[in-house]
């Protein structure tokens, strides 16, 4: 039978759930909002008619040099390699392959560098449910030893890469970050840093929750569509001084509207969309309660 063929009060009763049930999409979607497939997001190509022209050549030195810098390494425990070694089969390695070696599913992992490993894990982007759609930050699984650990395992596997830059604000000039972040960064994350749609199904995201370590470790490593930036590029103290600028701009919080979860301008219509749903729906089935 047909729920419309229903008296009233049943009617309700079997509409309410279908009202909760969009405004709990809507609000899964604060949380996690797939934007592109994976095809589009390993494609930086994708932004070539979006006019950046900045260099995406990665250089290797310069990383992270010696231990007074503005940079410096953030060095991984080898004896933690065997736990970070179960860490990864058990939540990675379905997709990654038991040596990150890659496979249908997803990317090799080894010679990236450590600072491409914390940096996905870290942002909550890793693991992933959803291996057909875009990694989006969310909140992460591991907690700061899990996460080295399991960066010291992949690490282990294959040398290269940049290493986890430990970010000294306190040697980086903000003025000049503002300068650089201009030039590099704001044409795709705004000059607010709260991110911009780049093409279709491709979105630069916010950058207000980053924290320095993976604002350097996103400069040097390129995720997804960004460019990398590598030392010829920026030198360790411009990396600092970028650091410091978004770490200003995270400061003036209210950039207007909510933060959706930093997922970007087509999210939060969407959203709005599905809660408005829900709540109207809602309100249609109080009004239609007081009618009777
Ligand atoms: C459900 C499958 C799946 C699981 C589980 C998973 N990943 Fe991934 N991973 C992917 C896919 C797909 C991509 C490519 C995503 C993209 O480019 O947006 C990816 C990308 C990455 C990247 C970036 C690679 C690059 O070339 O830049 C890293 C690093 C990474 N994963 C690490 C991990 C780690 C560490 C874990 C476990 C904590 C993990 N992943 C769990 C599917 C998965
Ligand atoms: C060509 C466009 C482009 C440029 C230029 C660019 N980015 Fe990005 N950025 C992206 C995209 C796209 C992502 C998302 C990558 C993904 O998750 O697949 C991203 C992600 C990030 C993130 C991760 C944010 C988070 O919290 O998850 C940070 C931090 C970041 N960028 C900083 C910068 C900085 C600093 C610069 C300038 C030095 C810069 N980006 C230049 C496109 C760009």
């Amino acid at each position: 039978m047909s729920i419309f063929k229903r008296p009233a009060k049943a009617r309700r009763a079997a509409l309410l759930p279908i009202a909760v049930g969009t405004l709990t999409v809507g609000a899964a979607f604060l949380a996690f909002a797939p934007t592109a497939s994976y095809a589009q997001s390993n494609n930086p190509s994708s932004l070539s008619n979006y006019g950046y022209t900045g260099s995406y050549i990665y250089g290797s030195s310069g990383q992270g040099n010696g231990n007074n810098g503005p940079i410096t390494n953030v060095n991984l425990n080898p004896s933690t390699i065997p736990f970070g070694r179960s860490l990864f089969v058990e939540n990675c390695a379905s997709c990654h392959g038991n040596n990150a070696e890659g496979s249908s599913r997803a990317p090799n992992l080894q010679g990236l560098g450590a600072a491409t490993i914390d940096f996905w894990v870290s942002t909550g982007r890793m693991p992933l449910a959803d291996p057909t759609v875009q990694a989006v930050r969310k909140p992460a699984r591991f907690s700061r030893s899990e996460t080295l650990a399991i960066d010291a395992y992949v690490s282990s596997l294959a040398s290269g890469g940049p290493a986890i830059p430990n970010v000294n604000l306190q040697m980086a000039n903000e003025a000049s970050g503002s300068e650089l972040f201009a030039t590099n960064c704001a044409a795709c994350h705004t000059i607010t840093g709260a991110g911009d749609a780049l093409a279709a199904g491709v979105y630069a995201p916010s950058l207000l929750s980053a924290t320095p370590t993976q604002i350097a470790e996103a400069i040097r490593s390129g995720p997804g569509n960004m460019p990398r930036f590598g030392s010829n590029t920026l030198t360790d103290q411009q990396v600092a001084d970028i650091a410091k600028y978004v770490t200003y701009l995270q400061k003036p919080v209210d950039q207007g509207g909510i933060a959706l979860g930093h997922v970007g301008p087509v999210t939060e219509g969407f959203v709005g969309i599905l809660i408005g749903l829900g709540l109207l729906m809602l309100a249609g089935l109080w009004i239609g309660g007081k009618a009777k």
